[in-house]
């Protein structure tokens, strides 16, 4: 069954359910253990069948691969691991046959140390225009040894790096908010502010749908590069922080243009916002009507299981963006957060289990997390919205936590001494069909095996050996994809809070849809006269919904 053509027109966006493909863990059609275009090509009838409005792609631009393709060494071609540009515009229009849209993922905070324009600036002097287009600063000290100011990488260590000049000797710094070989831009450089307008044109010549914006909140930073000092990042206060590179409002002007380029197109270009901030409230000045269409939920994401967190996240959530006319997202798990299925496998007293690192000691309940995520994707689904699905979430794949030192590849490790391992561990290849790795990952004879190897428990959780189980989680969002397409009350609108006991929570879509979610109470009885259209789990002998379960209804 394919999705159909293009749908909802001018406001699809509002609605849509749309699939991360993390480009290298996707598929691989040319048999070298990396996914590529040609694996993707071959996939999107299954993207199609599953119901799904769009598809968003990570990075798949020339990259030396220091962060997984975020280092983007050109803006606009393709990374010959992953195939050609003919590639990418034959994937675009397939998709579109499909009903499926293409989106692309831009990264206008950094570039990679590969990119041109930072060998240009390397070889020019300090003061040069080509160093202009990144944050190069002289060092502080006598002889300019120290860094700049105090920032630090977010994957650990100093976010500055010293270069060599041409004479030979230590020079100026320049920064990066991650790793080295990512050199940040300076958006108050009209030429990096040019050569984004004009990556954008070309992929939206190309066909794309829209991108979602790697590091949305960082683009600007305070004048004079004050020092961090205590301020505390994500911070744990009410109040808002003021913080010199996350989340300043310099930022936002940045989107006003991108959302005017965006609209000189008939068919409507849209934007989604990766913005780590501080609260809903913050993260609804990124879709403000002039600004982006729609930014990632993490208060969502990071929400522990449980009713009155998850239910203080939804209705923040659904007021900010009320308040500036912007549908909310919902989003359980992404290539940068530690699986659902595992973090709802651990105890939920923490609201910030993000990071494999924060729950590798805490005791887990695999079945559990399994039956949360289950329950979970029917509340996202059900929610007021767009919602967003990571690959492999649909086969219910936990975090890899026990992948061998010697193949991780997130910069996180090394940056971080060999401390945190990072996140390859939801990254690993997708399993397709097949008894053995590669699951179908890679063609019959590929010349290389996946490159982060996949556990031989997943022959139970490939799409072949989901697909026709009605108890799998594959038919599960299945199911729920096919309900929410033809439930017109589902997607954008708003919801009704019902009356249940705590641990709970239920909403009504409309006059005929409801969703209960039990969480950790009582069994909830169904209302008189509701039909059951899809459960997460097995209700209660006697017909109710019992704790870690959630149900869609009608009457
Ligand atoms: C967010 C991306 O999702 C992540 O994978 C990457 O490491 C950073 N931005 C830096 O680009």
């Amino acid at each position: 069954m394919s999705a159909g053509p293009l749908e909802n027109g001018a406001l699809w966006w509002r609605s849509a359910v749309i699939y991360q493909v993390y480009i290298r863990s996707f598929a691989d059609g040319d048999g070298d253990g990396i996914g590529d275009i040609s694996g993707l090509r071959l996939r999107l009838p299954y993207l199609a069948a599953l119901g799904i409005d769009a598809v968003w792609i990570t990075p798949w631009y020339p990259s030396p691969m220091k962060d997984g393709g975020y280092d983007v060494a050109d803006l606009r071609a393709i990374e010959p691991l992953f195939g050609t540009v003919a590639d990418a515009e034959a994937m675009i229009a397939e998709a579109h046959d499909l009903g499926l849209r293409i989106l692309l993922d831009i990264v206008p905070n950094h570039f990679s140390d590969q990119h041109p324009w930072f060998r240009e600036a390397l070889a020019a002097a300090p003061g040069s225009p080509e160093r202009a287009r990144f944050i190069f600063r002289d060092g502080v000290g006598p002889d300019g040894s120290e860094p700049p100011n105090d920032w630090m990488s977010n994957f650990g260590g100093l976010a500055w790096t010293r270069v060599t000049e041409a004479d030979g000797l230590p020079g100026q710094w320049y920064l990066h908010l991650f790793t080295p070989e990512q050199p940040d831009v300076d958006w108050t450089n009209a030429e990096v502010r040019a050569e984004f307008d004009q990556t954008m044109r070309f992929w939206f010549g190309l066909g794309v749908d829209g991108f979602r914006i790697d590091v949305a909140h960082g683009l600007a930073k305070a004048d004079g590069l004050p020092d961090v000092g205590s301020t505390m990042w994500p911070p744990v206060t009410a109040e808002v922080v003021d913080h010199p590179h996350w989340d300043r409002d310099d930022v936002h002007e940045i989107y006003r243009s991108w959302r005017s380029l965006a609209d000189t197109y008939d068919d409507p270009r849209v934007f989604v916002a990766e913005a780590w901030v501080h609260n809903p409230g913050r993260l609804a000045q990124y879709v403000r009507a002039d600004e982006l269409h729609t930014a990632f939920n993490f208060d969502f994401l990071l929400a522990p299981w449980d009713a009155e967190t998850m239910r203080e996240s939804i209705i923040d959530s659904l007021a900010a963006h009320e308040a500036v006319g912007a549908p909310a997202t919902w989003v359980l798990s992404n290539h940068d957060t530690v699986r659902e299925v595992s973090r709802y496998a651990r105890p939920q007293d923490e609201r910030r289990l993000r990071k494999l690192d924060d729950l590798t000691d805490l005791p887990a309940d695999f079945a559990l997390g399994r039956r949360r995520a289950r329950a979970a994707a029917l509340l996202m689904l059900a929610l007021p919205g767009g919602a967003y699905v990571y690959q492999g979430e649909e086969l219910g794949l936990a975090e890899v936590e026990d992948l061998p030192e010697d193949v991780l590849q997130d910069p996180g490790w090394e940056q971080s001494g060999r401390t945190e391992r990072g996140r390859d561990g939801c990254r690993v290849p997708i399993p397709w069909s097949g008894p053995a790795p590669p699951f179908g990952f890679s063609p019959e004879g590929a010349s290389a095996p996946p490159w982060l190897p996949q556990p031989l428990a997943w022959r139970e959780l490939t799409v072949e050996a989901q697909t026709g189980d009605q108890q799998s989680m594959l038919e599960l969002y299945r199911r729920a994809l096919r309900i929410r397409r033809s439930q017109p009350e589902l997607g954008d609108g708003r919801l009704t809070w019902l009356d249940v006991p705590d641990g709970t929570l239920a909403f009504g879509r409309g006059a005929r849809f409801a969703c209960i979610v039990n969480f950790s109470g009582d069994p909830v009885p169904l209302p008189g006269g509701a039909h059951v259209l899809l459960a997460s789990g097995p209700l209660t002998d006697d017909g109710r919904v019992p704790r870690d379960t959630s149900v869609w209804l009608t009457t």
